[in-house]
């Protein structure tokens, strides 16, 4: 693996099995920098059904872990681009330009925030997908391969994903270690829901280790009576991943048209605190369960 120190840019490269598990600490041969070495957490907030958070859910929660001062790396995959818009910010470059080589890894990164950087998407990513088609061989691990250069210079890498199932979706099942999916409280999205589980089962045929670890609901509205019951199904059948819901909350669909986080925009919404409780259940479980 390759080991880039963070302040400098000094690349190495370290055989895989030397790299501890936990933590240590790495002296850079080039400036003296000491960092911590540890492989981030890779979540993937996934679901083929369109608008049903997934952007919201993986900017805040991005967002809430670095407020809680671990140096998270969101990755957007999705060629609409919105996790850019969302955070305010326009960076040049981004997924594009790490995969096609174009930039180094840490230029094609950008610092949004505190503890916050963006690896963004866009357009220009449709052209990764058809560069992904072309391969013969291996293209469902070439986000891994743009990746891992990345990986022991966060705590988490959260990936944001489009809806749909492409060639960068198949890529980001392949690449996280944790998959949270967001699930729209309304019975359309249980279907939408069954179907993503069948194609989840095909990827598991080669990466017997993917699997949902969290399931969040979202836009849950107190005052129906449906979501409620649709709530109660998924605590049977995915109770131990089964995470609190998110509300339907006006606040979260108005801080993105000003570039901002919902802790930045109303931190005592509903919103903010919902998604503070997400932050606090990812913190408090372990990578490996
Ligand atoms: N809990 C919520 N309460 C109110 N509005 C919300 C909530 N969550 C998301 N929204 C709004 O709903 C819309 C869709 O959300 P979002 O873009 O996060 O979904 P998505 O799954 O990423 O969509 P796509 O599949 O197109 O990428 C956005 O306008 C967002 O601001
Ligand atoms: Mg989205």
């Amino acid at each position: 693996m390759e080991i880039t120190c963070p302040k400098c840019g000094f690349s190495r490269t370290v055989d895989d099995a030397k790299i501890p598990s936990k933590k240590a600490v790495v002296h850079c041969k080039s400036c003296g920098h000491k960092f911590p070495l540890a492989r981030a957490r890779s979540i993937a907030v996934l679901l083929s059904k369109g608008g049903v958070g997934k952007t919201t859910t993986s900017v805040n929660l991005a967002a809430g872990l670095a407020l809680e001062g671990q140096r998270v790396l969101l990755v957007d995959t999705d060629t609409q681009g919105q996790d850019a818009y969302m955070l305010g910010v326009k960076p040049k470059a981004g997924l594009t330009e790490l995969v096609t080589k174009e930039l180094k890894p840490k230029d094609a990164i950008f610092k949004a925030r505190d503890n916050l950087w963006l690896l963004a998407g866009g357009k220009s990513l449709a052209g990764v997908k058809r560069m992904i088609d072309r391969k013969d061989f291996g293209g469902e691990m070439t986000l891994t391969e743009s990746l891992a250069p990345l990986e022991t210079q966060f705590d988490f890498i959260i990936i944001d994903s489009s809806p749909g199932w492409d060639p960068l979706t198949v890529n980001v099942l392949f690449y996280a270690k944790e998959i949270l999916i967001p699930v729209s409280l309304e019975v359309m999205s249980l279907q939408g829901l069954s179907e993503f589980i069948k194609s989840l089962s095909s990827i598991k045929k080669y990466r017997k280790e993917v699997g949902i670890k969290y399931m969040v609901p979202t836009f849950m509205d107190e005052r129906i009576k449906n979501p409620g019951e649709i709530l109660e199904k998924l605590r049977k059948i995915y109770p131990q991943h089964i995470c609190e819901p998110i509300r339907y909350n006006v606040r979260l669909s108005e801080a993105p048209a000003y570039g901002m986080t919902i802790f930045e925009y109303a931190g005592g919404s509903p919103g903010a605190t919902d998604y503070k409780a997400l932050v606090k259940r990812v913190l408090e479980s372990d990578d490996e369960e």
